[in-house]
């Protein structure tokens, strides 16, 4: 049995359109920041014999991962199940509980972060002894995203080129401490689970817009140029790619047919403030992203949260904000579990 705590990133260059839907490969490179401990996904997984078939629990409810119909992310959790359980030649059945301290599927990265986690569980508990780069790509395989919560700081997934996915993992490529100051201010407008999933949200991206068709080139650019200005901690070319980015990647769902639309009136309420803040301070001082949802990141820096946390008090829609730093990246919890030993379920 083993336990692991693991955090959501956020991509600060997105990823959006896959080259291989079955092994979750992208069109084009991505770099996040991962989340500290604010936001956590715990996961505990045990390998009994006494259960009859494998269970997995998320937020203490039961997920089907076992039928033949079962959802895609079952199914990309159940082969990476399969596949690691084989490896450790251990044969028991897999209890997996897993718990978010945050909204699942509201665009907070859920699935980076539960993904990430799982599979650090998993190699734990099956006394694995993975390298971060093995469980990158496990994790890949069951969200893209979660490849780069394996990892803590400033984290690259680059694309790769392999048919097999085997070169497309991802890497730390600035550590956790190197720049301190740096902040996300998560801010909620909205809990509700997104309408479109992201799966179904990059094949229809890819298969049907046509302003997509720009796009790998220009992230895997934006990727190189990013990475620079992070190491220099020039936040004024990192903050103009980081919203450009975000609104790019949005404009390819708004072109998308039928259109996705995850960005509302509180989203747009938003990065009109953020622009306005920015103005008067006649420099970027703040940046605005989104993923595949409404609710906001606003990365900034120590020294002007406050700024930001004004803004955000004048915006009605705002619910609440979660500071963030950069995050470790996951880790093993030896003296936490969320199993019930003598139940067999969640605690
Ligand atoms: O990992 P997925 O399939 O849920 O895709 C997530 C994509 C975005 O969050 C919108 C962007 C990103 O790079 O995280």
């Amino acid at each position: 049995m083993s336990t692991a705590i693991g955090t959501p990133n956020i991509a600060l260059v997105k990823y959006w359109g896959k080259r291989d839907e079955e092994l979750n490969l992208p069109t084009n490179s991505s770099i996040s920041m991962t989340l500290d401990e604010k936001l956590t996904t715990k996961t505990s997984v045990l390998f009994t014999e006494e259960i009859d078939q494998d269970r997995l629990y998320i937020n203490r409810e039961e997920q089907d991962i076992n039928g033949a119909d079962i959802p895609e992310k079952s199914m990309f959790i159940k082969r990476a199940l399969e596949y690691m359980r084989k490896k450790s030649g251990i044969k028991g059945h897999a209890l997996i509980v897993s718990e978010n301290n945050f909204p699942t599927s509201s665009g907070i990265a859920s699935s980076a972060s539960g993904g990430a986690t799982l599979v650090f569980a998993l190699s734990d508990a099956l006394g694995l002894k993975m390298t971060r780069r093995e469980m990158s790509i496990i994790a890949r395989q069951i969200s893209g995203s979660a490849c780069r919560s394996v990892y803590g700081g400033i984290v690259e997934w680059k694309k790769g080129k392999k048919p097999d996915g085997s070169d497309s993992f991802a890497r730390q490529v600035i550590k956790p401490s190197y720049w301190g100051d740096l902040r996300d201010v998560i801010t909620i407008v909205d809990t509700s689970k997104k309408k479109i999933s992201s799966s179904v949200g990059h094949h229809t991206t890819i298969a049907t817009s046509t302003l997509y068709k720009n796009r790998p080139k220009h992230a895997d650019a934006e990727v190189k140029i990013i990475k620079d200005a992070i190491k220099r901690k020039d936040f004024q070319a990192m903050a103009e790619i980081i919203m450009r980015d975000s609104n790019d990647m949005h404009a390819t769902m708004l072109d998308t047919w039928p259109p996705i639309m995850y960005l509302n009136d509180n989203s747009r309420d938003i990065i009109y403030a953020i622009h306005e803040l920015n103005e008067k301070k006649g420099r970027y001082v703040a940046a605005y992203t989104f993923d595949a949802g409404a609710n906001a990141h606003i990365i900034t820096t120590e020294d002007f949260i406050n700024d930001v946390l004004d803004v955000l008090k004048g915006i009605n829609s705002v619910k609440s904000t979660i500071q963030s730093g950069v995050g470790n990246g996951p880790k093993i919890l030896k003296n936490e579990s969320l199993i019930d030993l003598s139940k067999l379920s969640p605690i």
